[in-house]
């Protein structure tokens, strides 16, 4: 039985030693296999970090705001991409099959936002993972959530196959209303899915000692955007994520919701890869925007 009362607060992260990761350049992802680190390397760039763009609100909350036409909206933003992140309905329907772009499938499904989200289950076959040649698959997982067991046993169920085949698992937080989005909860969450097999974990941002929450997973985090904020606002804080750890962001609305989304991609991407501090990437999206004042 767990020792709730004698789990010593964890303190010593090491935050000025990265963890070492011989034979990939990527963390974590040294002692994988081959194929494994193929997909792994064509989601994140020579420097280690990616630049995903989210676009599978669609599962859950049909027409998105800014994802009415994802040929429209989506298409012309994806080769400023490294990866996309999206279903096997849009891939197949509307990404052209001729992008080169690192494709991550959302796995995992179920529920409508008419009913409770993390009543999810797996919701397509490795196989077809394989068909799309999906550089990796995404389930979510509510940690803390009314169904957390059974969104675990999607992700490691997803694991198994994802071994199978060679193709890497990105555990998403899901973090339910009733939860703080805080560096104990975040720590606790990411370090579950890391644990239980997940070769990248995606989660979100937070103001305290998020680098705790990096050092702690010892596979690459990737910075969830979450709703739209103001562009200095969104900039500022996938700086400090990356500054802190993060090995790159996945955004969606902070990207396609804004008045001008090349210009953000532009920026995100200068700031993800090109080492532009906040207001530098901010200055990038003015200019390349015209003038956007969101
Ligand atoms: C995460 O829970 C889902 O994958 C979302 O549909 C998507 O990634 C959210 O992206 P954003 O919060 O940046 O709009």
């Amino acid at each position: 039985m767990a020792d709730l009362e004698g789990n010593i607060a964890a303190k010593n992260y090491g935050l000025d030693t990265p963890q070492e990761s011989p034979g990939s350049h990527i963390k974590g992802a040294g002692q994988l296999e081959f194929g494994m680190r193929h997909r792994l390397s064509r989601i994140f760039g020579d420097d280690g970090r990616t630049v995903m763009l989210a676009f599978d609100h669609g599962y859950f909350q049909g027409p998105t705001s800014g994802l009415e036409r994802v040929d429209m909206n989506i298409v012309p933003l994806a080769p400023q991409a490294d990866a996309l992140m999206g279903t096997r309905g849009i891939f197949r329907s509307v990404i052209p099959a001729e992008n080169d772009n690192a494709l991550v499938l959302r796995a995992s499904g179920g529920p409508s936002i008419l009913k409770d989200l993390s009543d999810e289950r797996i919701a397509m076959g490795i196989e077809d993972a394989v068909r799309i040649d999906a550089a990796g698959v995404a389930a979510q997982v509510f940690v803390g959530g009314e169904h957390e067991t059974q969104t675990v046993h999607n992700m490691t169920r997803l694991v198994d196959a994802g071994m199978r085949y060679g193709i890497p698992v990105l555990g998403v937080t899901a973090v339910g209303r009733e939860l703080t989005r805080d560096a104990r909860y975040l720590g606790l969450a990411t370090r579950v899915i890391a644990e239980l097999g997940a070769q990248m974990v995606k989660t979100y941002f937070c103001e305290e000692d998020f680098e705790q929450v990096t050092a702690a997973c010892p596979v690459p985090v990737i910075m969830a955007g979450g709703k739209k904020l103001p562009v200095p606002d969104a900039l500022s804080m996938a700086y400090r994520a990356i500054d802190q750890g993060a090995a790159g962001v996945d955004m969606g609305r902070n990207i396609f919701q804004r008045q001008a989304p090349q210009a953000m991609m532009t920026a995100v991407k200068g700031l993800v890869h090109d080492g532009l501090n906040p207001k530098q990437a901010e200055e990038m999206y003015r200019d390349l925007s015209g003038g956007a004042n969101d």
